[in-house]
């Protein structure tokens, strides 16, 4: 592992002193999911051993990394345009560096394209290689050429790398890494490489660390968390690996994403109900509500599947909530195919949605499919979609009226002087206390609603 190279680490901070004049500051942008945000985490703890200090913004900063996301079109050209800007600053500022990481930067034309259209890149590196960073600083300095990595997929895991969380109460925790499900639509697997798991002993020794240092809500991240395991030299399923980790003493809460529907299981709903602290709350992305979508888009279950685990888990757990991701617009998604995702959406009643337009992805078999629905009829579906949704979504904050909730306290609420709590099931209450308890367990009784978003008052302490 490149970043045990101490001796080789070394000589790194000295370069790096050397290189600027006053002691440097680094700005980390992450612009994709939870792993991508988990990763940026690791790059400013790498960061930081190197000698760098933290920045919250891109102006004045000796180093500038964007942590990219290519799931949608739109994501990448965020970036590209997060880029551009930096030229003007990079022109009053010749010793800055930009580096480019990221799911982006797995697909060859993307490093071409930044190898051509944007000179003043330093470091392209990818989503496997953040314990080389090190290494590419030290290069780029030396050498004064520019480091672009080709993308390549490397399938070993890296473990202990240092990490600078963004909070001090709620973590990230990957259980496993890439994907191999290859829904019709989906980059992720192409950029992410095969899933590879974590060993259960590599995850409960950070888990154990996260509670010792005080943290309160622990999620654990996979792009299919219920396949976890496979492969493995002791292989456990997804289920017993949550149930070993609830059992752990200690107050926290413990979450999970993303469950893919076909290999979600009736145990983990059981191993859910038999554990306090795992939240009541299971984001099963559905995606669509018509077998036809489902088949095209290679996901491997039908409606009826899908409701079936979700009716079970509603009568196991009468409080569970669910969330849900949909695409609309798939290419071949008749106004029938829509209809019948409305239809889904009311049955099961989703407390969160998170809606997207189809977005072409080459490498992807669904790029080959033709696509000629018109766009503005998408968004004429997706606002159809998001009203039904929300009409649900108030009708469920208002049934909460007069209720106590136990909620972890995130920070500073929308009114003067209020505090911003979430719910086991992952909705917010902004409420009034008399003194600031963020990032600690609070009792909170719901008095009202704003859409959505509820309104309470601190009914007592943890
Ligand atoms: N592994 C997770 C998350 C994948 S990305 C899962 O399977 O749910 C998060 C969401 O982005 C997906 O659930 C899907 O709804 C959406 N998405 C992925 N590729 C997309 C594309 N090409 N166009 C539009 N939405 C997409
Ligand atoms: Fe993409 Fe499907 Fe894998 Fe999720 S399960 S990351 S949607 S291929
Ligand atoms: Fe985006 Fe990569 Fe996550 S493509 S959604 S940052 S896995």
């Amino acid at each position: 592992m490149d970043y045990q190279n101490f001796a080789q680490h070394d000589r790194v901070i000295d370069a790096i002193a050397n290189y600027y004049e006053t002691p440097p500051l680094a700005y980390i942008h992450s612009f994709g999911c939870q792993q991508n945000v988990n990763d940026g985490e690791k790059i400013k703890g790498v960061l930081l051993a190197l000698g760098y200090g933290l920045t919250d913004k891109a102006e004045g900063a000796d180093l500038v990394v964007f942590n990219t996301c290519a799931v949608r079109e739109h994501a990448e050209q965020r970036v590209y345009g997060n880029i551009g800007a930096l030229k003007n600053l990079k022109l009053a500022n010749p010793k800055m560096m930009i580096a480019v990481c990221g799911c982006m930067v797995q697909q060859k034309h993307v490093v071409d394209k930044v190898r051509q259209s944007y000179p003043y890149v330093d470091i392209v590196f990818g989503v496997n290689a953040i314990d080389t960073l090190p290494r590419l600083i030290g290069d780029r300095i030396r050498t004064r050429k520019r480091v672009l990595l080709d993308p390549v997929q490397r399938t070993e895991l890296v473990e202990d790398l240092p990490i600078h969380r963004d909070s001090t109460f709620k973590a990230w925790l990957p259980i496993m890494y890439g994907c191999d499900n290859f829904c019709s639509y989906c980059i992720v697997p192409f950029v992410r490489g095969r899933e590879r798991s974590r060993t259960a002993a590599n995850i409960l020794e950070e888990f154990r660390a996260l509670v010792q240092s005080g943290y309160k809500e622990i999620t654990l991240l996979g792009q299919n968390v219920n396949s976890y395991g496979k492969g493995l030299e002791r292989p456990m399923d997804f289920s017993d690996l949550l149930a070993m980790l609830a059992e752990e003493p200690g107050d926290f809460r413990l979450r999970f994403m993303t469950s893919h529907p076909k290999d979600a299981s009736r145990k983990l709903i059981d191993t859910i109900a038999s554990h306090e602290k795992i939240c009541n709350n299971l984001h099963l992305p559905v995606q669509s509500g018509s077998n036809h979508m489902l088949a095209e888009m290679n996901r491997k279950y039908n409606v009826s599947e899908y409701l079936s685990l979700i009716e079970y888990a509603k009568k196991k757990i009468p409080d569970m909530t669910f969330s849900s991701d949909i695409i609309v617009g798939f290419p071949g998604e008749t106004e029938a195919d829509f209809e019948q995702t409305m239809d889904l959406v009311q049955k099961v009643g989703y407390t969160q949605l998170f809606t997207f337009i189809y977005s072409k992805r080459s490498g992807t078999k669904a790029a080959t499919l033709p696509d000629d629905t018109p766009y503005v009829v998408k968004t004429d579906r997706i606002a159809r979609l998001l009203a039904l949704h929300e009409q649900f979504a108030v009708g469920y904050a208002q049934s909460l009226i007069g209720k106590r909730f136990r909620v972890l306290v995130d920070g500073a609420g929308k009114r003067p002087g209020s505090f911003s709590g979430r719910l086991e099931n992952n909705l917010v209450v902004d409420f009034t206390a008399p003194c600031d308890l963020t990032g600690q367990f609070a009792w909170v009784k719901v008095t009202g609603n704003k859409g959505i978003l509820l309104l309470g008052e601190l009914d007592s302490l943890a």
